[in-house]
């Protein structure tokens, strides 16, 4: 027998320690790994048609923001199938969905792999990936050990699940499932603690009713926040209408919020429903209400305050119940001091701020953003592979990405069409060179340029410094495994053990 009692045993200790379920599935694949000797093992949930990683060991840690959809990766799709334990041949025509993800074997593929699906009560709730890159290292297990494997993992996966259901319907009054806050394309990617902290936030508020504002820089995600509000409240089943006040000539303002009728004004030739009316029962919101004017703001404010309103050109009026989500990329309290903004909407609307933080303030996000990035630029481009070097990794965290996740987002999908477009293929392996990023830059630090006379000096010293940090990162991307570290930076085992210790790392 390949696994010993004793270490099935051990992998059945390390999952009852009482730690939080993320930890612990951590844990299970870290073990997992270093128990069955596997180059890469990851932990999968299934949800809706697609496998989302829990939690990774081996692997590049831009894994864990990819989404693998079924119909996309047929491997999956197989395992999803199988009801039991699946050994692909190493020969096996279906793309592995980790080749070039291994840190180190970045332009390989993978050649031993087994996948456990994983079920509670029959249902599939998951799945095992087990990776390795010899093609026989995986031989010795046997289905029976393998099955065990499988079912102790189900039942740490299965559990999990249920105390984070439990504490989501602790959190919020009606049961929420496990699942992500908004599903498939939608879904906020994100285990920093600021983004879990804005998770919970979005959580509360979604079921009270309250008018949101949801402040902050441009391109941080504002309006997916809005929608994972609505989707999370009692009205998601009603509509979740959209109205951007900056796009909105003053002429046609009014109409565009409360509707017109017929004859209002020249041009009116039909009745004409506005946004509050087609949001009844729904969600309205307003994007950059900071660029409303006042006399708008002052429209707004009696159908927040009332909940009636007057179509352009009718006396009469109509009660609407809609609740309201604003975003703003401007200070609005600074707007209310310098008059443009009125103190009563902004204190309406205000109830319940949220921030959404820049992206700097979360950079443990990067690695996963760039990953669900890749795979969806992946499946736009209808690619087989899309991974990133380490060297590239490393390079995205360190910039200060201004534009937050919008600049990011683009910035990969701009690599990867430069990337095919240099090497051709179906495989993209994105390079610093195929970012226009600052590669020595450090966030928000400007290096002038040094005295001639001191350059030989700043040269070496800025190497070394430049080289220290590089292998830094590289080796915390590497879970701290030396020989990993090395195979990532291309560079000789011995070399970096002597360059590291030159450098003060070792
Ligand atoms: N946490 C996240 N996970 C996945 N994608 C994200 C995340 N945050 C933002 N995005 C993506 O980044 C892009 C910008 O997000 P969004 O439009 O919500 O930003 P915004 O704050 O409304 O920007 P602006 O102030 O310019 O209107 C979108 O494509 C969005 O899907
Ligand atoms: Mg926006």
């Amino acid at each position: 027998m390949a696994l010993s009692i004793h270490t099935l045993s051990r992998i059945a200790i390390e999952l009852q320690s009482g730690i939080s379920s993320r930890d612990r599935f951590q844990r299970l694949t870290d073990s997992l790994q270093r128990l069955l000797g596997c180059d890469a093992c990851a932990l999968l949930r299934y949800e809706q048609r697609l496998f989302r990683p829990l939690a990774i060991a081996g692997l590049s840690p831009d894994v864990l923001g990819r989404r693998f959809r079924l119909a996309e990766h047929p491997r999956l799709e197989a395992i999803a199938r199988a009801g039991d334990v699946v050994r692909f041949p190493s020969d096996s025509q279906l793309p592995d969905p980790y080749d070039g993800l291994i840190p180190g074997h970045e332009a390989f593929k993978v050649h031993a792999c087994i996948g456990l699906p994983l079920f509670v009560n029959q249902n599939l709730i998951g799945a095992l990936t087990i990776d390795g890159m010899d093609p026989h290292q995986l031989d010795h297990f046997s289905d029976e050990e393998l099955r065990l494997v499988g079912a102790l993992s189900a039942s740490a996966l299965g559990n999990g699940l249920l105390v984070e259901r439990l504490e989501k319907q602790v959190l919020t009054p009606i049961a929420a499932d496990s699942q992500p806050l908004v599903e498939g394309d939608e879904e906020m990617i994100g285990i920093s603690p600021v983004m879990a902290q804005l998770k919970n936030e979005i959580a509360i508020v979604a079921h009270s009713d309250l008018n949101v504002l949801i402040t902050g820089e441009t391109g941080v995600g504002k309006e997916l926040v809005a929608r994972a509000i609505h989707q999370l409240s009692p009205r998601a089943a009603h509509s979740l209408v959209y109205l951007n006040c900056a796009a909105l000539p003053e002429s046609v303002a009014e109409s565009e919020l409360f509707g017109h009728v017929k004859g209002a004004f020249t041009g009116a030739i039909h009745h004409r429903i506005g946004k509050f009316e087609l949001a009844d029962n729904g969600t309205l919101f307003l994007d950059e209400i900071g660029e409303l004017s006042l006399t708008l703001q002052a429209k707004l404010l009696r159908v927040l305050q009332y909940g009636d309103l007057q179509r352009v050109g009718q006396d009469q009026s109509l009660r609407v119940n809609v609740r309201v989500l604003a975003a703003t990329n401007r200070v609005l309290k600074q707007a209310v001091l310098d008059g443009q903004f009125r103190a009563d909407l902004f204190h309406r609307l205000s109830v319940f701020p949220i921030h959404v933080p820049p992206l700097r303030e979360r950079a443990e996000d990067i690695a996963l953003l760039a990953g669900f990035f890749c795979e969806r630029g992946r499946a736009r481009l209808g690619l087989k592979r899309v991974a990133l070097t380490g060297a590239t990794l490393a390079l995205l965290a360190r910039n200060g990405w201004p534009g937050n996740v919008r600049e990011l987002e683009h910035a990969i999908y701009r690599a990867i069409v430069l990337a095919r477009a240099s090497r051709g293929g179906e495989e993209v392996l994105l390079q610093p060179e195929n970012f226009s990023l600052d590669t020595n830059a450090a966030p928000g630090r400007q290096i002038a340029p040094p005295e001639p006379e001191l350059q030989r000096d700043t040269l070496r010293h800025g190497t070394d410094e430049y080289q220290r940090r590089l292998i830094r990162m590289t080796l915390e991307y590497c879970d701290d495994n030396w020989s990993a570290c090395a195979r990532t930076l291309a560079i000789n085992p011995g070399n970096l053990h002597r360059l590291a210790k030159r450098l003060g790392l070792k």
